[in-house]
């Protein structure tokens, strides 16, 4: 028996096809556990998960339907023990500006998405008595990112939707916890490393001086899923290399070089 213990553990995982979620996708797969994987564009998640012997779906999380059809599929099969949300779009734009057309699609996946995700999910959970979601979030969700539309703020509400399915879902067995990552190579961040210079300069920024790999999270995603986080909901690991403590060293402070 592994540490861990997730093996034969249906483990769902939404934005299956991206960088953290392929991360995700493999980390379960090589725990023993059962993978299903969710993605709107299923060329992305489909070979992988033909790879490590899962499912994979095509599911819009931005549409309830295609969410009830995907938990449906996976509840006739004996339902999920583990679901973790990992889809996302970033539509950068000011705040002055933003269209709302933009700032609802963003929301309309990075938080209403997971919630949906959660319920259809969850329903089994809670049924059985027993269950966990982990919710990537980012660390956007608690420091403000300029130009970024809604994105900051879909993470802050994931944040604290987290924490209402803690406290509403734990007397039931069913525990919610978030990571938060920094700054990781993924599709999804690809442009901003595309010039070494501007790649070595967010390097610089980390206290840990490198920029974070998908399987960084997907390790952290494991234990919160897992047994052995069985005492801890509600909570949030920030997964940045250090990268949100670095604050009051930025602030001029003479005779303390
Ligand atoms: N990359 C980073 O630096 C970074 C930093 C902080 C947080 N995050 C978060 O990590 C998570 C994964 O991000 P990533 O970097 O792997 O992104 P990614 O763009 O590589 O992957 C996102 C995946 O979500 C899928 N997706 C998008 N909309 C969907 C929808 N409506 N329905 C179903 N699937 C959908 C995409 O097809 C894609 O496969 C996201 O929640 C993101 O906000 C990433």
């Amino acid at each position: 028996m592994s540490w861990l213990q997730l093996t034969g553990k249906t483990t769902v995982i939404t934005g299956a096809g991206g960088g953290i979620g392929q991360a995700l996708a493999r980390a379960f797969a090589v725990e023993g556990a059962r993978v299903v994987l969710l993605d709107r564009d299923i060329e992305r998640s489909g070979p992988l998960a033909a790879e490590l012997g899962g499912i994979a779906l095509c599911c819009d999380l931005a549409d309830g339907d295609s969410v009830a059809a995907a938990a449906a599929a996976v509840e006739a099969e004996g339902g999920a023990d583990v679901l973790v949300n990992a889809a996302a779009i970033l539509r950068p734009g000011a705040l002055e500006s933003v269209a709302t057309a933009d700032w609802a699609a963003m929301l309309a996946v990075n938080l209403t998405g997971y919630l949906a995700a959660a319920q259809a999910f969850g329903r089994g959970m809670l049924a059985r008595g027993r269950g966990s979601l982990v919710h990537i979030a980012s660390i956007a969700g608690s420091q403000p990112q300029p130009a970024s539309g809604a994105y900051s703020a879909s993470k802050a509400a994931t944040l604290m939707m987290s924490r209402q399915l803690a406290a509403e879902w734990g007397p039931r067995g069913v525990r919610s916890n978030c990571v938060s990552p920094g700054l990781v190579m993924t599709p999804m961040s690809a442009a901003f490393y595309a010039d070494p210079d501007v790649k070595a300069r967010r390097e610089a920024m980390v206290p840990l001086h490198r920029i974070a790999t998908p399987q960084d999270m997907a390790d952290v995603a494991l234990f919160l899923a897992s047994d052995r986080a069985g005492y801890v909901t509600g909570q949030d690991i920030v997964v940045d290399g250090g990268l949100s403590q670095t604050l009051m060293g930025l602030v001029p402070r003479p005779g303390y070089a």
